[in-house]
């Protein structure tokens, strides 16, 4: 099967009307492919996790619009959103939002459910996937009882439970130390690998957006090309 492509075409968003109007995105026109690791990096307040929300369809443009293999994600049925959301893209939020009165392996196997998926199905991929970031031990933990560094590779797992083609991240090591930053992103690129996932990734540190192929800066409104240092 061919690599998927998501890919945002003119798009635009603003929040508020009149005198209160702010033009965040002012057409971003960009291209992403399946298996392929992308930073976007920018001033706060530049717009980059607006972008990141836009692509993955939990927010709408003001205009413009994003394609996933070609077809408008924003004519999707409410059937066809719930799919693409549950099977085509993976989120990871800078806070990392795991759910507090569930344990660590059922916050993971919680997108399978979602999917539809038996439970020993998800139980048992769930547990090879801490297997895979040294986490076994810590299935029956609550995310309270975790590092800060513990709870962020949780979340990496919840997102790409459902193999998403891509998987957008936004900040995901904003809150951690070099150690567990580099352990992150380490675990992503090898997801990128072995999944074939593609990484869409915002992030400040130099460090982290220097370890993915494609950089984008996205200052004005505008998304361009970037090159690290
Ligand atoms: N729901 C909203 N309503 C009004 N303004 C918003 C809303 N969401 C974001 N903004 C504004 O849009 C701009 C871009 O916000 P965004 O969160 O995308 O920035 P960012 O680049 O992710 O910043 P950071 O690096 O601090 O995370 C900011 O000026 C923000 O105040
Ligand atoms: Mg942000």
């Amino acid at each position: 099967m061919s690599n998927s492509r998501l890919e945002a075409k003119k798009l635009k968003k603003s929040f508020g009307r009149g005198s209160r109007k702010l033009d965040v995105l002012r057409g971003v026109d960009v291209e992403f492919e399946q298996g392929k690791s992308y930073a976007i990096t920018g001033a706060s307040g530049s717009g980059k996790s607006t972008l990141l929300h836009l692509l993955g369809g939990i927010d709408e443009p003001t205009s413009g619009d994003v394609y996933f293999d070609n077809m408008s994600i924003f004519k999707f049925s409410s059937k066809q959103k719930d799919l693409f959301l549950n099977q085509n893209v993976g989120f990871i939020f800078q806070f990392h939002y795991l759910i507090k009165e569930l344990t660590v392996l059922e916050n993971i196997m919680l997108m399978g459910l979602i999917k539809g998926e038996k439970k020993d199905f998800c139980e048992k991929r769930a547990i090879k996937l801490l297997n895979l970031i040294g986490l076994k031990d810590k299935i029956k933990s609550y995310p309270t009882q975790l590092s800060g560094g513990q709870q962020q590779r949780v979340s990496v797992l919840r997102a790409i439970f459902n193999n998403p083609k891509f998987l957008l991240a936004d900040e995901p090591t904003g809150n951690l130390d070099a150690e567990n930053a580099q352990n992150v992103i380490e675990l992503l690129l090898k997801l990128k690998r072995e999944f074939n996932m593609g990484i869409i990734l915002c992030s400040h540190d130099s460090e982290v957006y220097s370890k993915m192929e494609s950089l984008f800066s996205l200052h004005d409104g505008k998304l361009s090309p970037f090159k690290s240092k």
